[in-house]
């Protein structure tokens, strides 16, 4: 099972339409993903012709799972009002349960809960108290540790059930724009997280969750705290740029249930585990290049 999260087109005067079309060529004909997650931000101001051209470029993506939803800059402008007439998929405030079965292994769902953080007009995500508790009742089905019928915190993914002494197992992926917790060099986290995130933080490791994926500030990341692990991808094909100075999108495979590799590609180049981002990770660094720590040093 494939999923691969892009995020962060800025379609308008930043947009690199020649990355864009490398990108739909390399995700089309070679990665052909299971699932594509567009992970906010689709256009730079939330303007209406930007909405035009981010409907018209989106739909070249071949992939029959495509999940959208929107970012800060969507929400600029009346982009709140705008987003759901072309995107009338995505539920009015981001937030929306995905369920998919892993075509390779029936015994293996993957949830995607994708939680709506942009407000509009304003820079900072929140997710907010009802929407908390909707995310905490959507990912209990699935076993959570406060419910003493719960299982699974031990586990790579939760185990819900056993069939035929086959286990079933549900991979839990929650989806959302803004960063849950702040990465390096991205400025003041009100701007940059939810304003809420030790609450949603304590929904997510409570139910188990196995993988966070968020956009927003255009720098690869990954915090991994074991059990769960925080993915965040950069822009994939815009000039704004933060720190890392390449187009670059997340490919997120789940092997049978059992592990999550997570690798960041440059668009058009080569790829590698995200996981390198942090290790190789140079504060005194002030310009990144990600294909210089893929090649040997
Ligand atoms: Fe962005
Ligand atoms: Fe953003």
């Amino acid at each position: 099972m494939r999923i691969i999260q892009v995020s962060d087109l800025h379609i308008g005067g930043l947009f690199k339409q020649e990355s864009f079309d490398i990108l739909v060529k390399e995700v089309n004909d070679e990665l052909k993903p299971d699932v594509l997650i567009i992970s906010g931000d689709l256009t730079d101001d939330g303007l209406y012709f930007q909405f035009e051209q981010a409907k018209r470029e989106l739909s070249k993506f071949t992939c029959k799972n495509i999940i959208i939803f929107p970012g800060n800059h969507d929400y600029r402008h009346t982009g709140y009002l705008v987003f759901r007439e072309f995107f009338p998929s995505a539920s009015a405030l981001g937030s929306k349960v995905y369920k998919f079965s892993d075509p390779k292994n029936p015994n293996h769902s993957i949830i995607v809960t994708t939680v709506g953080t942009a407000r509009a007009d304003r820079d900072e995500g929140e997710v907010g108290y009802r929407q908390n508790l909707w995310l905490n009742k959507v990912l209990k089905k699935y076993g959570n540790s406060w419910d003493p019928k719960g299982k699974g915190a031990a586990t790579a993914t939760t185990t819900t059930s056993t069939t035929d002494n086959q286990k079933k197992t549900v991979t839990k992926i929650v989806a959302m724009h803004h960063h849950l917790i702040a990465i390096p060099d991205t400025g003041y986290t009100n701007v940059v997280g939810i304003s809420d995130a030790g609450d949603v933080l304590t929904t997510c490791q409570a139910n188990n969750v196995d993988l966070v994926i968020c956009g927003h500030k255009h720098r690869p990341w990954l915090w991994d705290f074991g059990k769960m692990k925080i993915a965040y991808a950069g822009t994939a094909c815009s000039w704004r740029y933060r720190g890392v100075f390449e187009d670059t999108y997340n490919i997120i495979d789940l092997e049978d249930g059992k592990s999550m590799k997570i690798d960041i590609k440059i668009v058009g180049g080569e790829r590698m585990p995200l996981s390198e981002i942090v290790k190789r990770y140079d504060p005194e660094a002030r310009v990144t290049h990600i294909a210089d720590m893929m090649s040997p040093h």
